[in-house]
C-alpha cells in the first residue's frame, strides 16, 4: 500500500494595503534607500493599521485558500497557526479563526516559533495527517510584528512587514505531498533576537521593553548556518541533492542571507522564489505568502522537488521538502 502523506491542496494570503517605502523610512529614521536595497533587498513592506490584528489578517488568508482547495470549513478537523504577535495571549489566533472560518469542526491552536512558525505547523499537521488522526488541515503563517517595532530604532524598524498566509493540507497516496521534515530549536541564542512585549516576566511593562530588539550581526551568522543546514537535513533524508530541488522558498528575511546559502550550495536563481522587496520580514507569513505567489506566478508544476526553509527567533529553523 502506498504510504499516506501530506499534500498541499490549496493556499491562500493576505498583505494589508498600506505600503511603506524606504523612501518614506528616510523621513522617519537616519537610513537611506540605498542602505537598505545593498544590505537587505527589501524595497518596501506592508503595514496593518491599528485597529487591524494578526487573526484579522488570517482570516482572509485562510478563506482564500479554503476557496482555492474547494473544502467546505466544516471539513477542516485541525487548524494550526505559526504566530509570534498573537491578538492577546489568549485564545489563540487558531481558535479566534476556527470561529471567524466556520471551522466548527476542528481543534485549533498555536505554534510560537517566531520566523520558522510556518514550517514547524505545517510539518506538526503533516505528522498528524500522516498518522491518519486528522483528514484536513488548515495551516496558517501570520505575523504583525511592525506593531513591535520602534519606529526610532533603524536597526530593526526597516526590516519587517505585516501579513498572512495559509495551506490547506490533506491525504494524499500517489508518492506526492510532504516528504519529509527537519526541525531545530538553539535556546542558548535566544537573546540575540527577542520581544519582552507583555510576557508574564513583566507583564506591566515596567522595563519598557515592548519592542523587537536584535543583534543583527550574531543573528545574519546563525540564519546562514541554519538556512544552509535546514535545506541539507532535509535532502540528506529525502536520498537527494541540491541539483534535484526545482524550487527553494526561503524565509524572506534578507537577500544577502539567501544568496550566501544559495552560493555555497550552488543552486541557481531562477530555482529560488524571492518577493522581500516587496514585503520586508513577514516571519512566519513570509514562506506562505512566497509559496502562494510561486503557484500564482506558474513557478511550481506536479511532480516539482518544492523545499521550504527558514530560521527564526528561539532560536528556531527547520524546513520541510516535498514533492508537488
Ligand atoms: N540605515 C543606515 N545605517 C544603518 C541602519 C539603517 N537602517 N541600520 C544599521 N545601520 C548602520 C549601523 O549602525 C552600522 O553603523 P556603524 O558602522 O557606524 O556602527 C552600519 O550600518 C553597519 O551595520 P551592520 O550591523 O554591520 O550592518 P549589516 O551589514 O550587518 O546589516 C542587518 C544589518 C541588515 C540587520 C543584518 O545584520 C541582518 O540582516 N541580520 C539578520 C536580521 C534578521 O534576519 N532578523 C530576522 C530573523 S527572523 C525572526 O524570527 C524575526
Amino acid at each position: 500500500m502506498t504510504e499516506i502523506r501530506a499534500g498541499i491542496v490549496g493556499t491562500g494570503s493576505c498583505l494589508p494595503e498600506k505600503v511603506l517605502t524606504n523612501e518614506e523610512l528616510t523621513r522617519m529614521v537616519e537610513t537611506t534607500d540605498e542602505w537598505i536595497t545593498t544590505r537587505t533587498g527589501i524595497k518596501e513592506r506592508r503595514l496593518t493599521d491599528y485597529g487591524t490584528s494578526t487573526a484579522d489578517l488570517a482570516v482572509v488568508a485562510a478563506k482564500r485558500a479554503l476557496s482555492a482547495a474547494n473544502v467546505n470549513p466544516a471539513e477542516v478537523d485541525l487548524i494550526i497557526v505559526g504566530t509570534s504577535s498573537p491578538d492577546m495571549l489568549f485564545p489563540s489566533v487558531g481558535c479566534i479563526l476556527q470561529d471567524k472560518v466556520g471551522a466548527k469542526n476542528a481543534a485549533a491552536f498555536d505554534v510560537s516559533a517566531a520566523c520558522s512558525g510556518f514550517n514547524f505547523a505545517l510539518a506538526t499537521a503533516s505528522a498528524f495527517i500522516e498518522n491518519n488522526q486528522y483528514k484536513c488541515a488548515l495551516v496558517v503563517g501570520a505575523d504583525t510584528l511592525t506593531k513591535y517595532l520602534d519606529f526610532t530604532d533603524r536597526d530593526t524598524c526597516v526590516l519587517f512587514g505585516d501579513g498572512a498566509g495559509a495551506a490547506v493540507l490533506k491525504p494524499v497516496k500517489d508518492g506526492s505531498g510532504i516528504l519529509c521534515n527537519f526541525l531545530m530549536a538553539e535556546g542558548a541564542g535566544g537573546n540575540y533576537l527577542t520581544m519582552p512585549g507583555g510576557g508574564s516576566r513583566d507583564p506591566e511593562l515596567k522595563n519598557g521593553k515592548r519592542f523587537i530588539s536584535m543583534n543583527g550581526k550574531e543573528v545574519f551568522k546563525f540564519a546562514v548556518r541554519a538556512l544552509e543546514t535546514s535545506v541539507r537535513k532535509v535532502l540528506d533524508k529525502a536520498g537527494l541533492q541540491p541539483a534535484d530541488i526545482d524550487l527553494l522558498i526561503p524565509h524572506q528575511a534578507n537577500i544577502r542571507i539567501i544568496n550566501h546559502v544559495c552560493t555555497k550550495m550552488k543552486l541557481p536563481k531562477e530555482k529560488v522564489f524571492i518577493n522581500l522587496h516587496k514585503y520586508g520580514n513577514t516571519s512566519a507569513a513570509s514562506i506562505p505568502i512566497a509559496l502562494d505567489e510561486a503557484l500564482a506566478d506558474g513557478k511550481i508544476k506536479k511532480g516539482d522537488v518544492v523545499v521550504l526553509a527558514g530560521f527564526g527567533a528561539g532560536l528556531t529553523y527547520g524546513a520541510n521538502l516535498m514533492k508537488w
